[in-house]
């Protein structure tokens, strides 16, 4: 069977950052601040709703840190202009390197699907509206285990889903969370990283290979499921 590819899909095909620009509007020159700290605090409610087991969707979890974040930066939102900002976060932008990278994923015959966080629903129009959805066979969403990542359970569920084995699957994720919770569950896992910037957790394990963008990863996982020949340079 083709090798198959489960593609996070907030953080490495979406830009969780497109909102700043809805965001200027009410707070100017600190709307990447309020972005970086609406999203880091949206993962926290995920990883904390999933360790105590209280469930609610990362629909949820994206207005209550919105919410959270709004009192931080002393912003005081109508529920119109509440409405206005989830609403941006429903039609985030693909990265530029995204629907490149995902047709030549797709012209070495990988088996592609999406495998994110987000509810089914809201991930299928997400995906839709930023022209992707059609590169995947399918989107798996952890909201059918209700749980988030990193729990093993929601990797588990995916290659059940896909009708897979650990050892035949590769998580694609800018996330390092997401690529270290992919390993321990026995996937293999690249890290997408996008700029020098991001820092990977020292945890003392690696990613199986890390990219600098999405059109870099079909030849290398090709080569790393393959290797090439030795005495033959890589392109
Ligand atoms: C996703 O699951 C982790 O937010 C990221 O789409």
């Amino acid at each position: 069977m083709p090798t198959t590819l489960a593609f996070d899909v907030y953080g490495t095909l979406i830009d969780t950052h497109g909102v700043i620009a809805a965001l200027e509007r009410h707070l100017g020159p600190s709307a990447g601040d309020f972005s970086r700290a609406w999203r880091d605090k949206q993962l926290e409610y995920s990883f904390r709703r999933g360790l105590m087991q209280q469930y609610e969707t990362f629909t949820v979890c994206t207005g209550q840190a919105l919410e959270h974040t709004c009192a931080l930066f002393g912003l005081s939102l109508s529920p119109a202009d509440r409405q206005q900002l989830l609403d941006a976060y429903r039609t985030l932008p693909a990265f530029s390197d995204a629907s490149e990278g995902l047709i030549q994923a797709r012209e070495m015959g990988f088996r592609l699907f999406a495998f994110s966080n987000g509810p089914r629903d809201a991930v299928e129009a997400l995906l839709t509206q930023a022209g992707l959805r059609h590169h995947f066979i399918d989107v798996v969403s952890v909201d059918e285990v209700r749980s988030f990542k990193p729990d093993p359970a929601v990797y588990a569920h995916f290659l059940r889903r896909a009708a897979v084995r650990g050892a035949e699957a590769w998580l694609i994720s800018g996330n390092a969370f997401d690529v270290l919770g992919a390993l321990s569950a026995g996937l293999r896992a690249a890290w997408v990283r996008r700029t020098p910037a991001a820092l990977f957790d020292p945890w003392g394990t690696t990613p199986t290979l890390t990219v600098e963008g999405l059109t870099d990863l079909a030849d290398r996982i090709a080569e790393a499921v393959v290797p090439p020949k030795p005495g033959r340079k890589r392109a």
